[in-house]
């Protein structure tokens, strides 16, 4: 082989290098986006199959709330828009919207709601789910697309019996023929055909249950013999439904609110200088509306904290930087809300000043820029 040969060759196989390189960066970005769609696919899933566990004994198989779903009728319908950032169904997701909404149900799985039904399930609050599998659920709740999934699992669970009905049941007979009666027990409920079914006696050597029909918002209808008999969860009693544990620095509502003086005296807050700039920042569902505010170097700073969370304690600090490591330039004290408070910053030079609320500082921050 003569030099020029070698020559040839050696640009030949630069070149083919340099083409399937740019094969691979062309086909690339495809395969990752395949890949993401992949992940996204075994996340909702994932979240699916824990809110079929965990969930729809008080929101519903589907997430259609308790009182369509027959259950907690408390529960409010978690497969709404807005907790997807949308205002349609198919429409346009605003990702300011959706962010809100992520950081809503974050916080109140991970926290519950106390005072009311919702119990607490992060595990850094003595709750039985990790974060990973909270952020599952957030995503399967704020994505909206897998409800379908939730109740097929939900189905399956409520069938690891694999019960059936051994004789034909017309629409009025409280008499129901199972294939096995062991795992049904006075105040469990069934489910034939979508129809839901109070057990209230359960005859062994009969194979039989008594039941109450319909129940739930369902209607008694004729069901066929082999018709799949599903167990379902228990109805709860919106009377006795409600939590206490004190998670995420909630409160139960004080009788008289920590801040305000006897009954009917308003809070007395500092007066604001005449040119101040006034700002309102509203808590509200262990969120703040604002994370990014702005304002001028050349007049005052007054905040207005709004913490609508009644029984949550909240409130806010401000801090000389970027961080809550930075010194502190003012903050307002912790208090139980509905309150509204007011804390005067004073004249600030440009630069940012980061802000939380100190009970909740990973969920409620943000940053004052001031030019
Ligand atoms: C024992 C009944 C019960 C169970 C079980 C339950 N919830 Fe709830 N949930 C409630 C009630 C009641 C509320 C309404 C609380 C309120 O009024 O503030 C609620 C509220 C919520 C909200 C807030 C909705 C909103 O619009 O503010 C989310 C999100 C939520 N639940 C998710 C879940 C998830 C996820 C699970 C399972 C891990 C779950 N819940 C299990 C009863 C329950």
């Amino acid at each position: 082989m003569n030099t020029s040969k070698q020559i040839n060759i050696m640009i030949l196989l630069v070149f083919a290098a340099v083409i399937a390189a740019g094969a691979y960066t062309i086909w690339d970005p495809h395969r990752a986006s395949e890949a993401r769609t992949r992940q996204l696919e075994l996340t909702l899933d994932r979240g699916a199959y824990l809110f079929a566990q965990n969930c729809r004994a008080c929101h519903g198989d589907a997430g259609e709330g308790g009182a369509k779903g027959n259950r907690l009728v408390l529960a409010p319908p978690l497969n709404r828009l807005d907790l997807q950032g949308r205002k349609t169904a198919g429409g346009p997701v605003d990702l300011a919207a959706q962010n809100a909404a992520y950081k809503l149900v974050f916080n109140t799985i991970t926290c519950g709601r106390v005072g009311k039904a919702m119990p607490t399930w992060g595990d850094t609050q003595g709750g039985p789910l990790n974060a990973e599998q909270i952020t599952d659920l957030t995503i399967f709740i704020t994505n909206g697309t897998a409800w379908g999934t939730a109740e097929k699992y939900a189905n399956e669970l409520s069938n690891t019996s694999h019960l059936t009905l051994t004789k034909a049941l017309d629409s009025t007979s409280t008499v129901v023929a199972i294939s096995n009666v062991t795992p049904l027990a006075k105040d469990t409920y069934i489910k034939i055909d979508n129809e839901l079914m109070d057990v209230t006696a359960v005859d062994k050597s009969a194979g039989t249950v008594t039941v109450q029909r319909p129940s739930g918002n369902t209607k008694a209808a004729a069901h066929k013999a082999g018709a799949e008999v599903l167990v379902e969860p228990p109805i709860l009693d919106p009377a006795k439904a409600s939590i206490t544990q004190p998670a995420c620095g909630q409160l139960l509502p004080p009788a008289v609110p920590t801040t305000t003086g006897p009954a009917g005296t308003p809070t007395a807050v500092p007066t604001p200088a005449a040119n101040a700039q006034q700002i309102t920042i509203v808590g509200e569902n262990i969120l703040f509306d604002k994370t990014a505010i702005t304002a001028n170097a050349s007049a005052p700073i007054t905040i207005t904290f709004d913490n609508k969370d009644a029984g949550v304690p909240h409130n806010i600090q401000f801090f000389n930087g970027n961080s809550n490591t930075a010194p502190s330039i003012g903050m307002t004290e912790i208090a139980t809300g509905p309150v509204t408070q007011t804390l005067n910053l004073g004249t600030l030079k440009p630069g940012s000043y980061y802000y939380q609320c100190d009970v909740h500082p990973t969920t409620m921050y943000g940053t004052l820029t001031v030019q």
